[in-house]
């Protein structure tokens, strides 16, 4: 049996930092020791002199080859996990999207056919809920004997994946008994509906529309909804990409009153701003997601709600789409132009910018970019953890290396980037997924298919 020792490095997790060695066996963390206390013949020897080892990073928000507005997101599953390694991240959740009037079953395997023999690292999936019918709580019921313990519901989208408050409290109600976790895109999309049509009457088609036709005040209003929705139903539920204080606030409130409910945000809230829509030469197109990027004040109580507690996860909503041929669908109306960013890759990085810049510390980054998301959602402790018996999904970060943002030095499958000309302090040394180096500096060293589909257990958010 092939055993790999990592020396001499420090070990950081989302609670403690110490000096260990690592032994690993079959996959798995099989010891950790104090440095030098394992004899190492036999072993394949990881010198880690100056590195902290820290669990793989844990996206669980990504939308891999999917089809959205009329295109499809550039990043497939071998591409964008590979591309994520290369960041720092080990393992992720995909959204699984069902048409209305198809099973869910059949939208599974759609996404299970995506990933198969793709993947170079583990991967789970969430399912989306886009109506409730009759048969929707047998579906619910299957999904979770296939591994599936989290349902994504949308107030947005009118027309494709909006569902009325009737459907999210049935949700709500029916995961509270089936150690489920319901996660919501929470903005008000029926208002949001009316300002976009006034705007484009007016032929105010720009892409800072998009920003300006949906108010943060939307987003707090219909994340204040969800949690109250929570509150009375009594179950745990999750905001997907929070970007602003209103629906921070109404976060905090229902926290406050002892409501379970937790909170992700994204990188793009927390680095870029409003005014990179309103980019000349169509360029700002390149910086349109939905929720939208907020005025630059929003990013300093994100990070006060990363700090507080308040905010639990750092996820990507990577959903590339490139420049050339699919940001310019919507040339000369903004409503054409597909929603969402690349991301995979610069996560973990631009987290530990924030450790660097003083805003969190070292064991807080560890949480919010692995062991959070791995809690919430049913991994824990096989993933997002350094402990013995924990699938060895680790990172050796060099907290001196320079890491470019630019598009040319980055592995996402698309055209651009959206922090182009940026350098950020830290960066991926090796990478391990289940014990096999699959990032060694610039070489890539894994293997289309390697990843497995992870099962997921009942979920039990009260560990966060
Ligand atoms: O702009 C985004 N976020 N695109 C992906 C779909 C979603 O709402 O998460
Ligand atoms: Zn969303
Ligand atoms: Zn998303």
């Amino acid at each position: 049996m092939t055993t790999t020792l990592i020396k001499n490095g420090t070990i950081v997790t989302g609670s403690d930092i110490y000096p260990a060695d690592l032994l690993i066996a079959r996959g798995c963390i099989a010891s950790i020791t104090p440095h030098g206390a394992l004899d190492d013949r036999g072993a394949e020897v990881i010198d880690a002199t100056d590195r902290m080892v820290m669990p793989g990073g844990i996206d669980a928000h990504t939308h891999l080859d999917m089809p959205f507005m009329g295109t499809t997101s550039s990043d497939d599953f071998e591409t964008g996990t590979r591309a994520a390694a290369f960041g720092g991240t080990t393992c992720l959740i995909d959204f699984v999207i069902p048409q209305k009037g198809k099973p869910m079953r059949e939208a599974l395997g759609q996404w299970q056919a995506k990933a198969e023999g793709k993947a170079i690292f583990d991967y789970g999936f969430h399912m989306c809920i886009v109506e409730w019918t009759e048969d929707t709580q047998a579906e619910l019921d299957s999904m979770v004997r296939e591994g599936i313990t989290s349902f994504k519901l949308f107030t947005d989208y009118p027309g494709v994946f909006l569902i009325d408050d009737g459907a999210i409290f049935r949700a709500l109600r029916w995961a509270r008994d089936h150690g489920a976790l319901i996660q919501v895109h929470a903005v008000n999309g029926s208002a949001t509906a009316v300002l976009i049509e006034e705007a484009a009457a007016l032929g105010k088609l720009d892409p800072v529309y998009h920003g300006l036709c949906r108010p943060a005040r939307l987003e707090g209003e219909s994340t204040s909804r969800m949690v109250d929705l929570a509150e009375v139903a009594e179950a745990p539920v999750y905001i997907v990409h929070l970007t602003c204080a209103e629906a921070l606030k109404a976060v905090r409130e229902g926290r406050r009153r002892g409501v379970r409910v937790y909170a992700e945000t994204c990188p793009h809230y927390l680095y870029l701003n409003h005014d990179d829509m309103d980019r000349p030469d169509f360029e700002g197109a390149k910086y349109i997601c939905n929720p939208p990027i907020r005025p630059a004040w929003h990013a300093d109580e994100l990070w006060r709600g990363l700090r507080s507690g308040d905010l639990q996860t750092v996820a990507t909503d990577h959903c590339p789409f490139n420049f050339k041929g699919q940001k310019e669908m919507g040339r000369g109306d903004f409503r054409k132009i597909p929603n969402g960013l690349p991301g995979v890759e610069t996560r973990v990085p631009l987290m530990y910018k924030g450790v660097v810049d003083g805003r969190i510390n070292l064991s807080r980054f560890v949480e919010l970019v692995s062991t959070n998301p791995a809690k919430l959602f049913g991994l824990y402790p096989r993933k997002g953890a350094v402990v013995v018996g924990a699938d060895a999904d680790l990172v050796l970060w060099n907290p001196d290396k320079v890491t470019d943002l630019s598009a040319e030095c980055l592995h996402m499958r698309v055209d651009h980037s959206i922090y182009e000309g940026a350098t950020v302090q830290g960066g991926v040394d090796k990478v391990l997924v289940r014990g096999k180096v699959v990032v060694d500096g610039d070489q890539f060293l894994g293997q289309p298919g390697e990843g497995r589909y992870l099962r997921r257990g009942p979920i039990d958010p009260a560990r966060v």
